[in-house]
């Protein structure tokens, strides 16, 4: 059978997108990956289209330098704002999480409201709520931007009373709207899942996109014959500033030892 050794890169403004890796590592084993944080310029999701669509063709390029077979943009930021862009000035294949995240939304949820959760710039952009509508135009949908989340998962606030303070108080309206599903609409909110639900009441149903890409992913590699056949797959890890950082906080997502951490500021 054929067999395609390039990578699958994944890229995110810095630990969120490591959801997503999980996802894909656990699907498809024997693939190499080669994930890329770009610490030097997180948070994406107070920033400009532009500013974004620059550091997220950087990325792709040096992607592209290394030989991916496909890229996938781990940020629902980056999605939201520079899918298109980056389709286009890339010879790889390009996958986003939204609307992977918002086709699992609409078939788990059974006609009831549905919150999405993110960053200033993927609320603005208002991407999921026109990719829900192509998917089911009843569906009520509203956005409630998060800003807070982000650095607190990258400081490594994972529990505790700071944490709870923050997520209440971007819940509240959640309290009144009672919806039936809730999209983590970005790939850091993952992280603290299981305090956003217990907070929610535990009952919500809580979508992100991480199973939903993992298996675009495979889909789109088996149509076009580029999975790799054999082995255990590599991660290779990137972060454009604080590597050690990087390595010590992405324990707490993907779990094991500390991984080595590259630093490549390449584009600083
Ligand atoms: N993980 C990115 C997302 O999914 C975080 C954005 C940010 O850096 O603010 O949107």
């Amino acid at each position: 059978m054929k067999q395609d050794d390039r990578a699958i890169g994944i890229f995110d403004s810095g630990l969120g997108g490591l959801t997503i890796l999980k996802e894909v590592h656990a699907l498809l084993p024997r693939e190499n990956l080669i994930y890329f944080g770009d610490t030097a310029h997180v948070p994406y999701g107070s920033k400009s289209k532009e500013t974004v669509t620059e550091y997220s063709l950087n990325i792709a390029r040096f992607l592209e330098s290394k030989k991916v077979k496909l890229i996938i943009i781990a940020c629902n930021t980056a999605s939201a704002l520079a899918l298109s862009a980056v389709k286009k000035h890339t010879k790889a294949p390009v996958l986003g999480v939204i609307s992977p995240g918002a086709k699992c939304a609409v078939n788990k949820n059974k006609g009831g409201k549905v919150a999405v959760l993110g960053t200033e710039a993927t609320v603005k952009s208002k991407a999921y709520v026109k990719e829900i509508a192509k998917l089911d135009k009843k569906t009520e949908v509203k956005q409630y931007a998060c800003p807070l989340f982000v650095p607190v998962i990258e400081e490594g606030i994972l529990n505790g009373e700071l944490l709870d303070l923050v997520i209440n108080k971007y819940l509240a309206p959640l309290k009144k709207m009672k919806p039936a599903a809730v999209i983590l609409g970005c790939t850091h909110y993952p992280v603290i899942k299981k305090h956003i639900s217990r907070i929610l009441g535990g009952k919500t149903l809580l979508v992100d996109s991480a199973e939903e890409t993992a298996k675009e992913a495979k889909k789109l590699l088996t149509e076009k014959g580029l999975l790799k056949q054999n082995g255990k797959g590599k991660i290779e890890i990137y972060a454009s500033d604080s590597p050690a950082r990087f390595s010590k906080l992405a324990v707490n997502i993907i779990g094991g030892k500390k991984p080595k951490v590259k630093e490549n500021r390449f584009y600083i």
